[in-house]
């Protein structure tokens, strides 16, 4: 394969266009393995990196896909085989190393998890970077919080993030409560997925200057942050525990140290980009086997490339629903 297909991001006086074109196998970057891409998946980074966001990628033109998945063509390193089925979820893939919307990707060995038995390709990506982040929030919840302690809370319902979380929670017994935006719309989607309930995210909204609330959470799984997550710490229950991924509704958030003194809850923070392997393993072996949601396969669509920017664009305007993956 001498040439493959990408969606580049390209800076034109100040303004970022996306066009798929056509590249050479010499215009990947330096690396120890080349793969050819079969799956990616859509993450909201992605869509930041598509508009031009210099937080993301800092140099255009540029391919982005955080989350890529597909059979080694080529390896430097040892570890690896031609013909090998494999996968990369963040480091610097498709930040500012050209990532999975393309063909072709080259990377480092390190960064690289050979497919586990018991996920397809097309599965590892429609979990990818979402259902990684996901599944390390639970992990973390659950170091706090088990399943008879009370109900579970988790922000951002319809997102990609929320949506596999939610799906691991119910797997593993927990009473699951999701908050959204889009109440009317999906309500009846995610009750299907074996919630307890589902309420507008304006419910959680605490107006109060006060430092506590009642208690109304044993865990909140939070993937907007802002005044979302100002709130939600307000409400947890004693020796409660909030994961924090997120920024879409906000990268501050306020809060008094009473929560955390007086009803000693702990505040996670999540990072899947640069996660030690050693935990990657951990968490990609319970998303194969005992995590892994029968539901999986329910709210993902797959697209292809040249129908990728429509999905990138409702993601930005928080108009997109459920979990996509992406067919090369
Ligand atoms: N820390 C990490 O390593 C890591 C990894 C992956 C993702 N993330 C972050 O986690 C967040 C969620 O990612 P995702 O892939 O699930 O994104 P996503 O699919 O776009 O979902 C985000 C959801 O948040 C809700 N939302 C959108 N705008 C909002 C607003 N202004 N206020 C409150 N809620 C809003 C929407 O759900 P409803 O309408 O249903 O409420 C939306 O579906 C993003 O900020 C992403 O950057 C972090």
């Amino acid at each position: 394969m001498e040439n493959f297909k990408a969606l580049r991001v390209f800076e034109e006086n100040s303004e970022f266009n996306r066009k798929i074109v056509e590249r050479s196998i010499n215009d990947l970057p330096e690396g120890d393995v080349t793969i050819q891409v079969v799956y990616s998946s859509i993450n909201y980074k992605d869509a930041l990196s598509s508009i031009g966001n210099r937080g993301v990628t800092r140099k255009y033109p540029h391919t982005p896909g955080i989350d890529a998945a597909g059979l080694v063509l080529d390896s430097n390193d040892e570890k690896f085989s031609k013909g090998e089925e494999v996968f990369i979820t963040g480091y610097d893939l498709g930040m500012n190393t050209d990532g999975g919307f393309g063909q072709l990707i080259r990377v480092p060995g390190e960064w690289i998890i050979k497919k586990p038995q018991g996920l397809t390709l097309k599965e590892s990506m429609i979990y990818g970077t979402a259902g990684f982040t996901a599944a390390l929030s639970v992990y973390r919840l659950a170091q706090e919080v088990s399943p008879d302690e009370g109900k579970v809370l988790v922000t951002g319902g319809t997102g990609s993030v929320a949506n596999i979380a939610m799906k691991i929670l119910v797997k593993l017994g927990y009473d699951v409560i999701v908050a959204t935006g889009k109440v009317e719309k999906e309500k009846e989607a995610l009750m299907k997925l074996g919630v307890e309930d589902v309420i507008h995210r304006k419910e959680i909204e605490e107006e109060t200057s006060r430092p506590m609330v009642k208690s109304r959470w044993s865990g909140v799984i939070d993937t907007v942050g802002g005044s979302v997550l100002t709130s939600v710490i307000k409400a947890i229950q004693y020796g409660g525990a909030v994961t924090t991924c997120g920024n879409v509704g906000g990268a501050s958030f306020e809060s008094s140290v009473y929560p955390f003194i007086l009803r000693g809850i702990t505040l996670f923070g999540i990072d899947s980009v640069q996660c030690p392997m050693d935990l990657r393993l951990v968490i990609w072996d319970k998303l194969q086997g005992e995590w892994k949601p029968e539901t999986l396969d329910e709210m993902v669509q797959e697209v292809e490339l040249e129908k990728l920017e429509n999905v990138l664009d409702k993601m930005i305007e928080g108009k997109k629903t459920g979990r996509y993956v992406v067919k090369l």
